[in-house]
């Protein structure tokens, strides 16, 4: 592990927030009634015993930011229980999870994949996501495929996270740039470059999409992205594709493995949640069944964020929306979603049926029961959530961080992103398991066979490895658009 870990004084950092909060509410006497998150470890809860003014939660937050005991990596999230109303903070910049970055100028940009997601955590186990090695066996052979036989080809990867694809071409015949906004994601790269493990590689540690746009045409024999791609908002994506682009050769190929929903009109924000539900419920259930307990909390807080990031029920608000930073306020009734909260129910349901195959985390008994039962609590407090939304008053609850840009899409909206930039694709469907009404009649996942996507359909959800080249039908352009 190449994190530091610093020493952790529960107990000091109790204080300071008791004396922080009791600067701005001196008199409002408050217990801390928990000091464990099963997703984060390091939850914290206080507890009011009455309900408190929205202002006043807002000034508490800002105090403990003045502080330096929050830090926006973390979250803030506020409940309402039998006995008051509670803050749930995480995150605390004295907390076992931060990790002060040794990359200097990367700590100005904010971070993409930290704001959600622990990532030694995703490091390990990312890689067990039902279809991920069959994506990166395609994905590694069609980038290799845009080489010319016996040269060294040049590759961009872009959103390398922890460099579990870079790896791979890295050792074949082709140098690579690979480009990570997330600084404790890069830190991982780095480590593993110094280490050897990562080789031929140079690391750049920006935002891709300004980073794309000051780079020479035609430097490319391949852009990669494994479960990147996603990241980019439909709003962008259209340049991010442009970009790209004009980034490969004139034979070069744009190979991109990620994940796609199932089949649904995406202007209707209740019919994304549920596909989000869809896709990621069956990747949280598969790897339940396997016995697995990272991936399922992984799974689990993709889809918190992608829910977050479909703006249906939190919306972010403009004029507080800085640095990467987002303050975003529920609004009363936009989550409630009745297709959502039946099938959240129907899979905390089958998750408290399941029995797991296996053990390949090697957890003792209390563990894996405690892990378990914490994430079937998370399915069922989302969907509680989702219920209680209607209720009047929220209006006014923050939500502040974790919000990651999660931005899934269906194949049909992606080819015809495609086809605006100019691209036309053919895609390999990978997913052991198919999401949603499908005319597919491939191999069972295996990734050997492949079809033209034409914008015009849709095909099912699930890991797709997509091959994009220039239209050779349109005139491809060397400057930029
Ligand atoms: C789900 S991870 C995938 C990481 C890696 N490719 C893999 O297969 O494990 C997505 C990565 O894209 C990165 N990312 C998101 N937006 C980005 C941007 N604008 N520029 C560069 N990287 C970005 C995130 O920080 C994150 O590390």
């Amino acid at each position: 592990m190449i994190f530091r870990r610093r020493n952790y004084d529960e107990s000091a950092l109790q204080n300071k927030i008791i004396s922080a909060v009791q600067d701005v509410l001196p008199g409002n006497d408050f217990d801390f009634l928990e000091y464990h998150d099963p997703r984060e470890g390091n939850l914290l809860k206080m507890n009011f015993g009455k309900k408190i003014k929205a202002s006043d939660v807002e000034n508490v937050v800002l105090k403990l930011e003045d502080k330096k005991l929050y830090n926006t990596r973390g979250g803030i999230s506020f409940s309402e229980g039998d006995n008051g109303l509670f803050i749930n903070l995480s995150g605390f910049t004295d907390s076992p999870i931060y990790t002060p970055n040794p990359l200097a100028s990367a700590q100005l940009l904010g971070s993409e994949m930290e704001r959600y997601i622990a990532i030694d955590k995703y490091n390990d186990h990312e890689a067990g996501h039902p279809g991920y090695h069959e994506m990166m066996k395609v994905v590694l052979d069609n980038t290799m495929g845009a080489i010319k036989k016996g040269k060294q080809g040049k590759v961009l990867e872009i959103g390398a996270g922890t460099g579990n694809f870079t790896r791979l071409i890295g050792e074949r015949r082709a140098k690579v740039d690979a480009i990570e906004i997330d600084p404790g994601s890069a830190e991982y790269i780095q480590h593993k470059i110094k280490a050897g493990e990562i080789k031929k590689t140079s690391l750049i540690v920006e935002d891709a999409l300004p980073w794309t746009k000051k780079k020479t045409a035609a430097s490319y024999d391949a852009v990669v992205t494994t479960f990147s791609d996603h990241h980019f908002s439909p709003a962008k994506k259209p340049e991010f594709l442009k970009e790209i682009s004009r980034l490969i050769k004139k034979d070069g190929v744009y190979v991109a493995g990620d994940e796609f929903l199932p089949p649904h009109d995406e202007k209707d924000p209740a019919q994304r949640v549920s596909a989000q539900i869809k896709y990621h419920g069956m990747v949280i259930e598969e790897a339940f069944k396997e016995g697995k307990v990272e991936l399922p909390k992984l799974e689990l807080d993709a889809l918190i964020s992608g829910l977050r990031t479909t703006v249906t029920f939190i919306q972010q608000t403009a004029p507080e929306h800085k640095d990467n930073e987002f303050l975003v306020r529920k609004g009363a009734g936009n989550l409630y979603n009745k297709e959502g909260i039946k099938l959240l129910g129907e899979l905390a349901g089958r998750l408290e049926q399941a029995t797991p195959t296996a053990n390949p985390e090697h957890l003792d008994e209390a563990t894996i029961t405690d892990q378990r039962k914490g994430f079937i609590e998370i399915v069922r407090n989302l969907q509680k959530e989702m219920e209680e939304s209607r209720r009047p008053g929220l209006e006014e609850s923050l939500f502040k961080g974790k919000v990651g840009g999660d931005y899934k899409m269906t194949i049909k909206q992606y080819t015809q992103q495609l086809k605006k930039a100019g691209m036309q694709a053919v895609g390999f469907f990978e997913g052991p398991k198919a999401v949603g009404s499908s005319n597919d009649k491939l191999d069972g996942g295996t990734g050997n066979q492949s079809i033209i996507l034409k914008p015009e359909e849709d095909h099912a959800g699930g890991v797709w490895v997509i091959k994009a080249t220039r239209d050779r039908t349109s005139e491809p352009s060397k400057t930029r658009s």
